[in-house]
């Protein structure tokens, strides 16, 4: 979506906008951006609070319409609930909300008066930053595939800041095209996004880009490697899974790359252990680890972060095939571990242990793993936090910060040893599944065993977190604003 973004100090009556948002507060009334446009327009805003007509209740939205002495068009009026409980959580809620508001009316620009708000903690640039992103965020409509989808009529988006926080717009709009990457990928349908489509669009980040380049590994040059486990998870598909490779070089070439590896099952059937019927279409989104990794890629490339990073998606489909990989084979993965296949559900820790594998071969500063693994995690942590593991205490502190910071936040469960003989396996080194318990500990604990001489490895579960579940439910883009985050850290790290 292009939205025109910019920064504005004037006084709220005087903008020339389509609609001008400001808060309400539960227990003490109008903003100070409310307060100057009740009296700009000689006390309707207050008497419309009195008479209850308006709220301060947290989302409660009013639009007035063509208010004399203010000279935009509207005034959205949002309720962000009681001042003293005013925090992060509650300033990103009503930074989407009041553009949801708007968003299917005629309205093409807006100007937002959220960012004058007080958030305990947080900076002017990242209240213009966070209020841009979900400006962009709810924008987006998916329409690839749709005939009569309506696409956002917003335009324009003014901010109320000085005009010094130009950065502030330019992270924002840089973040939120990885973010609408990932989104776009993980909406499109699994007949149409297969491994070889993921790798075109890879390659087209890199495109004309100097400091980025990709390589792309087909089945062939995966069996020169020995990559046995990521291809037993192909092998029953029509569409022949991909490695895809991608590096960008923002930093000398000595320095020691981040890598980051996806999950890439661009259709999870379950395999010849098959899915029940119920919501299968939703696994589509498996490939939303493998997307998220793309866009804070294409991220990094656009902000023109001052690190060096590689991106792998490891992409296959399971299938259920005359073809396909079965319970009780034995796999030899890259690493030349064996293992034994006890349900071809649980394939994403198979394409993954020969992506970490080859990943090796970069020598990378960090290692981070991001996949839609397990239903365990959904269970564990529901939609709102990714699952984090790592065996590495600052890593881990690392990424559950830049969490908190972007709003995207991980919670870390553990990786300890002790859960290593739930994978014990009588024909191969480890089997593939655990037992019943600790389904997302003993996943990583798999992944675990491909990442043992990379200290500075963390894994992210994200199957509760990628997509909104349900018939609309779509992909949501993260952990895109938790990568970016952390890796603009790290670039501070060695400036
Ligand atoms: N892609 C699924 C995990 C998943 C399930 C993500 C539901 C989001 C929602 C993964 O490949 C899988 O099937 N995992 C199995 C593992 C089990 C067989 C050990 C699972 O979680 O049931
Ligand atoms: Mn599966
Ligand atoms: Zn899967």
């Amino acid at each position: 979506m292009s939205l025109n973004l910019s920064l504005l100090c004037t006084p709220p009556a005087e903008v020339d906008a389509d609609a001008v948002i400001a808060a309400v507060f539960e227990d003490t009334g109008l903003s100070p951006a409310a307060r100057q446009l009740d009296q700009a327009s000689g006390g309707r805003i207050a008497a419309l609070l009195q008479s209850g007509d308006v709220s301060g209740k947290a989302g409660s939205c009013t639009l007035l319409l063509t208010l004399d002495g203010i000279r935009a068009r509207r005034v959205l009026l949002i309720g962000v609930g009681k001042a003293e409980r005013f925090d992060a959580a509650q300033y990103l809620k009503a930074a989407s909300e009041s553009i949801r508001a708007l968003r299917n009316g005629p309205v093409a620009s807006i100007h937002s008066t959220l960012p004058q708000l007080d958030v305990a903690g947080r900076d002017a640039g990242w209240k213009l930053r966070q209020a841009a992103l979900a400006a962009f965020h709810v924008g987006y409509t998916y329409s690839a595939t749709r005939t009569s989808a309506k696409a956002s009529s917003l335009k324009a988006l003014s901010l109320h800041g000085e005009e010094s926080f130009g950065d502030a717009l330019r992270l924002a709009s840089g973040i939120a095209d990885g973010v609408t990457l990932a989104r776009e990928l993980g909406n499109l349908p699994p007949n149409i996004c297969t491994p070889a489509f993921l790798a075109e669009q890879a390659a087209k980040i890199v495109a004309g880009n100097e400091r980025a380049s990709i390589e792309v590994l087909d089945p062939d040059q995966m069996r020169a490697l020995g990559m046995g486990a990521l291809l037993a998870v192909g092998q029953g598909s029509a569409n022949p899974p991909r490695l895809i490779v991608l590096r960008y070089v923002g930093a000398g070439a000595d320095e020691k790359p981040h890598v980051l590896v996806g999950k890439g099952i661009t259709f999870d059937t379950g395999g010849i252990s098959i899915k029940p019927g119920p919501s299968m279409d939703e696994m589509k989104f498996d490939m939303c680890g493998a997307a998220s990794v793309l866009g804070a890629f294409l991220a990094t490339v656009r902000l023109g972060l001052k690190l060096n990073l590689v991106v792998i998606a490891a992409a296959a489909e399971n299938m259920p095939d005359g073809l396909s990989y079965r319970p009780g084979d034995v796999l030899t993965s890259m690493s030349g571990k064996t293992i034994e296949v006890l349900n071809t559900d649980a394939e994403g820790r198979l394409v993954l242990c020969d992506a970490l594998t080859y990943a090796q071969r970069f020598e990378p500063a960090t290692l981070i793993d991001v996949a839609t693994l397990t239903g365990a995690c959904v269970i564990a942590l529901g939609k709102f936090a990714h699952g984090l593991m790592s065996r590495d205490d600052a890593l881990a502190a690392e990424l559950i910060a830049a969490g908190e910071a972007s709003h995207d936040r991980a919670w870390r469960m553990p990786v300890w040893d002790d859960y290593q003989s739930m994978l014990d396996s009588a024909s191969a080194d480890l089997a593939n599944i655990g037992g019943k318990s600790a389904g997302a500990i003993t996943a990583a604990c798999f992944l675990a065993r491909f990442t043992e001489g990379q200290q500075r490895w963390a894994h992210l579960d994200i199957a509760g977190t990628a997509w909104d579940e349900g018939r609309k439910g779509l992909a949501t883009g993260r952990p895109v604003g938790l990568l970016v985050e952390w890796l603009m850290a790290r670039q501070a790290a060695i400036a």
